[in-house]
């Protein structure tokens, strides 16, 4: 069908695409459906195949090739192409339980490379849900390369089961900071998932630090209140306590000398924050918050754990041969996890000899970092990181 092949390949002719994939499923033709499947990422053109296809009213269709496209539309960055690709997927005969037997079998076989094993367990997105659950969960395991976390996370997520966020809560603590972000988008890519989750960061399983500022009004701002009132309750605890903002308040209104401030900085601050060529990066380069009013950046200091960026969450490692590491992740790739500890020094783990591994619930940053240091000190403080270049 060249007439049709050049119709899905070419976005002017977008529409007449529609209309072509609605008959290609209309006709019920597996070859023919794979091909749309591999042709297009257009979401219309997939909802079209798929309303096709169920106008014939069939379901458990047999088109064994559609499954390495159907895979990737799946797994698609875009929500709209993964919705779409869904409907088509939930017309078509799921996989076989020999299938199936086969995708866990290579999925979990540490032998072979993460990317062999994330292709097949990618394919455990579409078993069911409480017999693959248990691998996927397994996989969500600091012993795993990331690649093999992240399609596992991949296939959680095409599953539309609530158990998903009971499995990303029981791991959370486990996760490095990559896996970590994608598992809060997975989180939130779903309605069903969102009460769940809303518990979990009640009780504390998911630190509610770990959603960032627009991720929090995603909850807040939902159109249901079943969602917005637990979200204003869990994210009312992370407002700022006045009390301990009150404390250096006078500081605010005294003025600041930025050279009486740099002492102070390098005392309190240079062993984890950097500036020009000195001190080290246990915590974020701080010529970003320059900008920032004396009253935020007295905030992040005196009240750390209010947000914390996921990159700059502490870990703890416990290593095979008893080593117990503290630190921020800092890379996270195939031979292990190298962890930078307070003062910059940085140490790999082979994955294979990580025994635990968890974040702390709290930032690195002490809270009493101020304690007992006098007022005037610290409007020096904040007028010399004003300064900051
Ligand atoms: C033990 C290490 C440590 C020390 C000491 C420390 N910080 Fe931090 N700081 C961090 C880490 C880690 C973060 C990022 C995690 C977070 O947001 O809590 C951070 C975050 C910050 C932020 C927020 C930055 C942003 O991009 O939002 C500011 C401001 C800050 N620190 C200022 C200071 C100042 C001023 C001092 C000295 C009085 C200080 N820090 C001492 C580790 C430290």
């Amino acid at each position: 069908m060249p007439l049709a092949r050049a119709a899905l390949a070419d976005r002017a002719l977008a529409p007449l695409a529609a209309d072509l994939a609605r008959l290609v499923g209309a006709r019920l033709m597996p070859e023919e459906i794979a091909e749309v499947l591999r042709m297009t990422v257009d979401p219309s053109t997939l909802k079209e195949l798929a309303s096709g296809i169920r106008l014939r009213g069939r379901r458990n269709l047999e088109v064994p090739a559609a499954r390495e496209p159907l895979e990737r539309l799946l797994t698609s960055s875009s929500a709209a192409v993964r919705e779409a690709a869904g409907a088509v997927a939930g017309l078509l005969k799921r996989v076989s339980g020999e299938e199936l037997n086969e995708a866990v079998r290579t999925a979990t076989d540490g032998s072979r490379p993460a990317e062999e094993r994330a292709r097949f367990i990618r394919l455990l997105g579409s078993g069911e849900f409480l017999a693959v659950a248990p691998t996927l969960a397994g996989l969500l395991d600091p012993n795993q390369e990331e690649p093999v976390q992240q399609a596992a996370l991949a296939a959680l997520d095409a599953h539309a089961d609530p158990g998903v966020v009971r499995i990303l809560a029981d791991r959370w603590r486990h996760m490095t900071p990559g896996v970590r972000t994608r598992a809060v988008q997975v989180l939130l890519a779903r309605k069903d998932r969102l009460a769940p989750l809303l518990e979990a960061l009640r009780g504390g399983s998911i630190p509610a630090a770990s959603l960032d500022g627009p991720q929090r009004q995603q909850l807040l701002n939902f159109p249901d209140p079943a969602i917005t009132k637990p979200a204003a309750a869990v994210f009312g605890v992370t407002t700022p306590d006045p009390k301990r903002l009150e404390r250096f308040r006078g500081a605010l209104e005294l003025a600041g000398e930025p050279a009486r401030g740099e002492p102070v900085f390098r005392k309190l601050c240079l062993s984890c924050h950097r500036v020009g060529k000195e001190g080290v990066d246990v915590g974020p380069p701080l010529t970003t918050v320059t900008h920032q009013t004396k009253e935020q950046l007295l905030q992040s200091i005196v009240e750390p754990n209010l947000s914390v960026l996921p990159t700059y969450v502490q870990y703890v490692v416990e290593a095979a041969d008893g080593r117990i590491l503290n630190g921020v992740i800092v890379s996270d790739g195939g031979a292990g996890v190298t962890l930078r500890r307070q003062g910059g020094e940085d140490v790999t783990v082979l994955r294979r000899d990580i025994r635990a591994l968890a974040s702390s619930q709290a930032s690195a940053m002490p809270e009493d970092l101020l304690k007992g240091v006098e007022p005037q000190a610290v409007a020096d403080l904040l007028e010399f990181l004003k300064r900051i270049r």
